[in-house]
């Protein structure tokens, strides 16, 4: 296993393991939604911030996916000269509603971790050291950039998600209705 920086002919690779890790989007119009609020705007727009684990064939099992500072990512991605906003709210007004209120518990902690990130490795690579790796690769970028914190949300029931980031040192900055936000210095 490898990791290295995204380029963009892993585009397809990466939009396999995002639905393969959300199997609830089960339709193209929940896959659109998907990739519009959770995928696409980082590949494209972000694409530094952005690391793949591969294998041997050097296809992507894994990425971390991520906007270094979050006032430039809510201004962006909801801005009328990006498309992701629009196809989101077409395909799905309420996950569209609910990135846009994240603004309001993301006010307070912005300052202090003003990057957040996605992460998603296929069934068949985890528990194996992956996910931990990535998360070192993409700290690594952003403290050379002089980027001080990050945050994620993760599903309150994500057992998976909570342990991980509770074993990688990511502190519990704040309980959601469903979810919590989780951060850590970089
Ligand atoms: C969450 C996820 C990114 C973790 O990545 P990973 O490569 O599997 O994690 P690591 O192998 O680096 O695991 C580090 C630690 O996380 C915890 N952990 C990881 N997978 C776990 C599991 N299935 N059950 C319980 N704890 C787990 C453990 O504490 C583990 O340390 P240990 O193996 O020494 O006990 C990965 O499981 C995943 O992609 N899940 C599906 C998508 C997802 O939930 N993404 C996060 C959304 S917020």
């Amino acid at each position: 296993m490898k990791i290295r920086a995204y380029e963009p002919r892993d585009k397809e690779a990466l939009r396999n393991i995002c639905s393969k890790t959300a199997p609830s989007f089960d339709t193209d119009k929940k896959r659109d939604a998907l990739f519009a609020a959770y995928l696409d705007y980082y590949i494209d727009s972000e694409g530094e911030y952005c690391f793949v684990a591969v294998n041997e064939a050097d296809i992507p099992i894994g990425y971390v996916i991520s906007a270094p500072d979050y006032d430039r990512y809510n201004a962006r991605f909801f801005s009328k000269e990006l498309p992701y906003s629009g196809k989101l709210f077409r395909s799905d007004p309420r996950i569209w509603l609910s990135l846009k209120a994240t603004a309001i518990f993301v006010r307070k902690l912005k300052k202090r971790y003003p990057a957040h990130l996605h992460i998603d490795i296929l069934p068949e690579g985890q528990r194996m050291g992956i996910g931990t790796a990535l998360v070192d690769r993409l700290r690594e970028k952003l403290r050379s950039e002089g980027v001080p914190g990050v945050f994620l949300i993760c599903g309150a029931k994500n057992e998976k998600g909570v342990n991980f980031y509770r074993k990688y040192g990511f502190k519990e900055i704040k309980k959601l209705p469903g979810s919590i936000i989780f951060a850590t210095e970089t």
